[in-house]
């Protein structure tokens, strides 16, 4: 596992933008898993300034993670909104290479199943952009999701509702109650994980992930045991791990070169 703590999002979007450049330079038809939550924004919005500098996405195909189930499609917190606004749009991906998970099917089990023989299609995720929630979910595992779990519906808990309340005017119970989501095997199908965690409120589940026991109960301790992970942290997110595991800031981590 490679570590690295920088100073604060803006530098974590930065270097992260920069991994994932790098993987499409080195391969042209990237299969990119890509997350919603507000971690991964500044990534996204850093890549799409490489993009407007000449890099060639045009072979890039994208993958999300999840998706809530029974929100029209045009809802504009429809992770295939989502999706739309920060990625497909900025980064110009062609909309047909962007794929989600269906929410809005009367038979969501149906549509978890397909999206996983899709992903199998495309080989799995060359790289896997992740966030991280306060419980130490993956996409939408929760704690005690199982290691080998595929794409399939789950019941999102009060705490991950109440997490994501504040892009519904605030109220918990206008979440949705269930969600689609590639489960921990699916994700960790992908060659690379790329982990990006920022501001002391993920603090803690980023040390358990990152030091505790691999257990379901932490969906994202399975990082500890994935051949090729990067994680990326801001220096709140990483407050919490021992100093022994904390390194130090990289040299040019205030540059934050493209
Ligand atoms: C959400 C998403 C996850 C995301 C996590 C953290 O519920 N399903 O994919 O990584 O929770 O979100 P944020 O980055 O907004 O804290």
């Amino acid at each position: 596992m490679r570590l690295e703590v920088l100073p604060d999002a803006a530098a974590v979007g930065a270097r992260a933008a920069g991994v994932v450049a790098a993987e499409i330079r080195r391969r042209p038809r990237l299969v990119l898993g890509v997350a919603t939550g507000s971690s991964p924004e500044p990534l996204y919005a850093e890549l799409a300034a490489h993009v407007r500098d000449g890099l060639d996405v045009t072979g890039v195909e994208a993958w999300a993670l999840d998706e809530y189930v029974g929100l029209p499609a045009d809802h504009a917190e429809s992770y295939r909104a989502v999706v739309g606004r920060t990625v497909t749009g900025p980064l110009r991906l062609d909309p047909d290479r962007v794929h989600v998970p269906d929410g809005t099917t009367d038979d969501p089990r149906a549509a978890a199943a397909a999206y996983e023989a899709g992903l199998e299609r495309a080989g799995y995720a060359d790289l896997q952009i992740l966030g991280i929630g306060h419980n130490g979910h993956l996409a939408f595992n929760e704690p005690g999701s199982p290691t080998d779990g595929r794409t399939r519906v789950v019941a999102l808990t009060p705490r991950t509702r109440a997490a994501n309340a504040r892009f519904f005017g605030g109220d918990a119970d206008a979440v949705p109650s269930h969600a689609l989501t590639q489960g921990i095997g699916t994700i960790t199908a992908a060659r690379h994980l790329l982990l990006v965690a920022t501001g002391t409120d993920k603090a803690d589940a980023v040390a358990a992930a990152l030091t505790g026991p691999v257990t379901p109960e932490v969906p994202a301790s399975v990082l500890q045991r994935h051949p090729r992970v990067t994680v990326l942290l801001d220096e709140a997110a990483a407050r919490a791990l021992p100093p022994s595991r904390r390194p130090a800031l990289p040299a040019d981590a205030l540059a934050t070169p493209r």
